[in-house]
């Protein structure tokens, strides 16, 4: 089985997924990202994310895994959505057991991108920026500020790949970061 993990975000000008629990970012994103997010989407075999971004965006008939303390390591909570919690069962268990292939959507919140990151998970990062500041808000890592999001990343092994797309005249961009490859990697 083979599985390529694509962490897809938005974010505001100050770095922030959703200015509280429960937050969608269809509230505040532009229809540029909205329309390149279905976009990625719609190639996706699963998705990843945590149980509130489960209930913020409930799709049962999407194939998901999803991060929960309800649940003692794996198990289903439907047909098509895998409860996990890693205190209780490893991420490999919860791919094994959903047979899981293909496209991975990472759609964090906050913990979700943590762990994935720390077990190094994240084959690609695709960021949207949208310039409106929340001034506080959920991060995309914990304990993470906007401005130290690059160091954080390089110190996991990722990097900005290319430059900003600009999506569209308001100047939302996009920005992805892949894995450092071993040979080019510091230290
Ligand atoms: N802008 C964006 O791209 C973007 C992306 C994702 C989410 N969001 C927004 O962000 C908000 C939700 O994010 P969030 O960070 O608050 O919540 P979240 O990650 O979606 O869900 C948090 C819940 O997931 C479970 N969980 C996460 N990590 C876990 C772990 N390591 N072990 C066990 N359980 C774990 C827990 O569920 P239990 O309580 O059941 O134990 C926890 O309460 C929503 O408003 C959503 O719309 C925005």
């Amino acid at each position: 089985m083979t599985a390529e993990f694509l962490l897809l975000a938005v974010v505001s000008a100050d770095g922030f997924i959703a200015r509280h629990q429960g937050d969608p970012p269809w509230a505040w994103a532009s229809p540029e990202e909205q329309e390149r997010f279905r976009a990625t989407m719609a190639r996706v075999t699963w998705s990843v994310l945590g149980r509130v971004t489960d209930e913020t965006a409930p799709r049962p008939e999407r194939k998901r895994i999803v991060f929960t303390s309800s649940v003692k390591g794996v198990a289903w909570l439907t047909e098509k959505h895998l409860g996990f919690n890693p205190a209780g069962a490893t991420f490999d268990e919860a791919l094994e057991t959903a047979k899981v292939e293909g496209l991975v959507a990472v759609l964090g919140g906050t913990r979700v991108h943590d762990y994935l990151l720390e077990i190094g998970r994240i084959d690609e990062i695709r960021l949207s920026i949208e310039l409106i500041r929340f001034g506080e808000g959920l991060p995309m890592f914990t304990g993470v500020a906007w401005l130290g999001l690059a160091a954080h990343l390089e110190r996991h092994g990722m990097t900005q790949v290319g430059p900003d797309e600009v999506l569209n005249a308001t100047g939302t961009v996009e920005r992805t970061y892949g894995r450092i490859s071993e040979a080019s990697r510091p230290g």
